[in-house]
């Protein structure tokens, strides 16, 4: 369930009046927000980061977590955590790229060559760099997690090629890089935030959508969309957070704790995702839904464009995006 507008501004007037890590005689309270619904595996993954900083803390620290955008949408949570009345959350990278410029590149369709170099550069070196390059905007990167690839659902026909796109109302991320993307590849793109489209294709504002299995399937998109067409155009992955305000107040032994629990977290949910992929896909099929798998070498073809302009418009990235196709897995 949504929550009224009414009730978000209530919420947020809360969270600011409590900051976002509250004191509650000696237990500190972090709050954490994302836009998932309680079903989805990202969120089963932040409940988990709770329990293993609360263990760890000997149950002096503990994590309350807020699912379904109840506290907005996640540009929204970003900005709470910058001036630090929300600690924690977990977005999608693409919601970071006016945040980080660096974490755009992870934006950029088929940048990946399979699931070995997305985990070589996610975990190497280059990941490292990545979350730290949000920390002059008051966010601290803790870690990814595994948010699979996104590929197009739609209303009324399957995509087999980037052509039926054309004349389609796309939604996409608050994201230049996918407006660019849908654009290049011929359909028309229309950002709305997450917990709004299940009525924005209800209501036909727009036409498709794109985003991984376990997202189609927990959020209920499937019952509007009835095809599927795996072209696994992107694979961006989801990025935890916490304000520097909140990580800051902390000691460095439960900054310790604190980023311990964050890199459980993920392993964890890594060992969850390819379960729910499974059986998102097993689900949406039984509720007619008709999945198909286009060559994506069309899809590929069209995205060359993606990649100049950012060449163009921000040239000091092109190092990184070579470094990035150049790891080896
Ligand atoms: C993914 C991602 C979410 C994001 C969503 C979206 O599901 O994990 O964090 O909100 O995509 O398309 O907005």
């Amino acid at each position: 369930m949504q929550m009224s507008r009414r009730n978000v501004f209530v919420f947020l007037v809360l969270i600011l009046a409590l900051g976002g890590c509250q004191l509650d005689t000696n237990v500190k309270v972090i709050k954490m927000g994302h836009a998932q619904v309680v079903s989805h595996p990202v969120h089963n993954a932040m409940v988990f980061l709770g329990q293993r900083l609360e263990e760890k803390s000997g149950g002096r620290i503990k994590v309350k977590v807020y699912p379904n955008q109840q506290l907005g949408t996640e540009r929204e949570l970003v900005e709470l955590l910058q001036i630090g009345s929300l600690g924690m959350t977990k977005v999608s990278a693409a919601s970071l790229e006016a945040f980080s410029p660096e974490i755009s590149v992870l934006g950029l369709p088929y940048l990946f060559r399979d699931d070995a170099h997305m985990n070589q550069v996610l975990k190497g070196e280059i990941g490292k760099e990545l979350l730290v390059s949000t920390e002059k905007f008051w966010l601290r990167g803790l870690c990814f997690y595994d948010a699979g690839k996104r590929s197009f659902y739609t209303k009324s026909k399957p995509i087999a090629n980037p052509e039926d796109l054309a004349g389609l109302k796309i939604r996409v991320q608050e994201s230049k890089m996918a407006i660019n993307m849908v654009r290049g590849m011929g359909g028309s793109p229309t950002p709305v935030a997450y917990g709004e489209l299940y009525t924005a294709l209800q209501q036909g504002i727009v036409d498709a959508a794109e985003n991984n299995p376990p997202s189609f399937y927990n959020s209920r998109h499937y019952e509007v969309c009835k095809f599927y067409s795996i072209d696994e155009h992107t694979a961006i992955p989801d990025v935890v957070l916490v304000s520097t305000k909140v990580w800051e107040s902390l000691n460095l032994e439960e900054q310790n704790w604190l980023q311990e629990a964050a890199n459980e977290s993920a392993v964890y949910q890594e060992g969850l995702w390819k379960e729910a992929v499974e059986e998102a896909l097993r689900e949406v099929i039984k509720a007619g839904v008709e999945i198909s798998y286009p060559s994506k070498a069309h899809f590929f073809e069209k995205v060359s464009g993606v990649y100049e302009l950012v060449f163009k418009e921000q040239p000091q990235l092109e190092p990184l995006i070579q470094r990035i196709q150049q790891a080896k897995e």
